[in-house]
């Protein structure tokens, strides 16, 4: 027999994939990539925030079919180039120091190698067996970061006596639909029926809240929709605790079953912080039996409990059943990293716990191993602990403390400005990094304003409308500039053009 073939090692018998592992390959596409990040991440420092494109302009640029043959062994020159001439022509700049639009995306070279590796490894941890490193560091990195925002013991892992730990989410709309399957699960095992469950936020929660009830059925249409109570809220746009538990209170003697309570600290809004330790002890005060799972939405102003002196963020947090903070939105760990706590991750998985012959593994039968599938909707999962673990190593508590705090100076700045600018007003008490203002006197000034300034690109601004009471305490929509300081390479001399972008709008809108 000839063996001869088998044992060349020509062109033709590597797999097509692997040679592009050949080194010469590899670490040119590294270079390639490596070289035009850096002068992206540096032209940032320049460029206008957002493109100037109109629908179809990007489609126009790409071709209509995709190539037959490959690019060659090197194509990284062309692809360079098209980044540079059909992509980044289309982006919103979310990396840029002026972009205050939305809560940030935070992106930081150690998160981008987290990012890095966790594709090299590229690895399916859907199991526990199926990559322990992949379960174990992610275990690790939920208890490192309990501890970085002073959670109690029942949410971690290795806490004493915890039932309790965490996972990674995708997205704070994630976490909040795991919080309300695991909420339904519990009261549903309790002999509730399906049809009866209802759900509270504020009228001034993320959407994800109300998204989350229609996807888990309770929502669908329009007249269910009022299963999800849209509590009233104070005059700092917090959620009204007392309205809270009448209304639990009222839905439980009209027979309903009340399946989950969602606070937000850190409205997207205006940054209002939910009275999380009141309404923890309003709902002690309902039997075990009828009380709703307490969910905490901290998507955005949890990552400042790393200070100890913004820990009010979570005041009450011992009362909650999850907790959703996002270190992708301003803790410098790239899109996607959602924490998503639990008290009782028995209460969580049996929400979700599917298991057909294909995934028993003598291991997860033992009860020794955690298995996240069973944490969230998909199946497989990527390792988005690496990226954490390398951000949290970088810069240690003391880096992202300062992460944090550099961006409330700044935006105390900012405040100052507003404040002492007798054409505008301060819509709500700053929060955080978060300053809301409005132009003074009507609504559509306010909107010129925003237009005007994003019109001409040097900053980004995102606007909201809330009610905010006026003199004779009736509240009416006010339209809102919101910025929001965050954004990795921010610094004083994009605060000092944010003013005076802001001034030079204000000159064009009242002259
Ligand atoms: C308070 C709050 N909750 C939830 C979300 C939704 O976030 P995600 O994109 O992670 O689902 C946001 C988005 O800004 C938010 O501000």
């Amino acid at each position: 027999m000839d063996n001869s073939n088998t044992n060349t090692k020509n062109n033709d018998t590597i797999p097509i994939a692997l040679r592009s592992f050949e080194e010469s390959e590899f670490l040119h596409a590294l270079d390639a990539i490596a070289q035009w990040a850096l002068s992206y991440i540096k032209s940032l420092q320049d460029r206008e925030v957002s493109p100037a494109v109109a629908p179809g302009d990007i489609l126009a640029k790409l071709p209509d079919t995709p190539p037959v043959k490959g690019e060659g062994n090197n194509p990284w020159t062309t692809i360079v180039r098209d980044l540079e001439t059909i992509i980044e022509p289309g982006l919103v700049h979310w990396q840029s120091p002026r972009f205050f639009a939305y809560f940030p995306c935070s992106a930081s070279m150690p998160g981008i190698m987290g990012e890095f590796v966790s594709s090299i490894f590229n690895v399916n941890g859907m199991l526990w067996a199926t990559s322990p490193s992949a379960t174990e560091l992610e275990m690790r990195m939920m208890d490192w970061s309990a501890e970085l925002f002073g959670l109690p013991d029942q949410f971690r892992f290795d806490g004493k006596n915890s039932i309790g730990g965490g996972c990674i989410q995708g997205t704070a709309s994630e976490a909040v639909l795991a919080a309300l399957l695991a909420g339904r699960k519990k009261q549903v095992k309790r002999g509730r029926d399906r049809s009866t469950m209802t759900v509270y936020t504020s009228s001034q929660a993320h959407s994800s809240v109300i998204k989350a009830a229609m996807v888990a059925g309770l929502a669908d249409t329009p007249e269910d929709r009022s299963r999800v109570r849209l509590i009233p809220v104070d005059q700092s746009l917090a959620m009204d605790a007392k309205a809270l538990s009448q209304a639990i209170d009222q839905d439980i003697k009209a027979g309903l079953t009340p399946c989950l309570v969602s606070t937000t600290q850190g409205t997207t809004s205006t940054g209002a912080m939910d009275p999380l330790a009141a309404i923890g002890r309003d709902l002690k005060t309902f039997p075990d039996a009828k009380r709703p799972w307490l969910h905490v939405d901290a998507a955005w102003a949890g990552a400042a409990a790393v200070c100890p002196e913004h820990r009010y963020v979570l005041d009450g947090i011992k009362h909650a059943d999850s907790l959703c903070i996002n270190p992708h939105k301003w803790l410098l760990t790239n899109f996607d990293c959602d924490l998503f706590w639990v008290k009782d991750r028995q209460a969580l998985t049996d929400s979700m716990n599917i298991t057909p012959a294909y995934l028993h593994d003598r291991q997860s039968e033992s009860g020794e191993v955690i298995d996240y599938r069973n944490w969230h909707v998909p199946l497989g999962r990527k390792m988005r602990a690496i990226k954490l673990w390398f951000v949290i190593r970088y810069f240690g508590i003391d880096g992202l403390r300062r992460h944090i705090r550099d961006h409330i100076d700044l935006a105390k700045v900012f405040e100052k400005f507003v404040i002492s600018e007798p054409r505008l007003e301060l819509a709500t008490k700053r929060s955080l990094g978060l300053v809301c203002f409005s132009v003074m006197g009507d609504n559509t000034k306010t909107k010129k304003l925003i237009e005007q300034i994003n019109e001409r690109k040097r900053v980004m601004l995102s606007h909201t409308v809330v009610p905010i009471a006026n003199n004779n305490g009736i509240a009416q929509d006010q339209w809102i500039v919101r910025v929001a300081i965050g954004s990795t390479g921010v610094a004083p001399k994009d605060i000092n053009e944010l003013i005076n972008e802001v001034h030079a709008a204000l000159n064009e809108v009242i002259q």
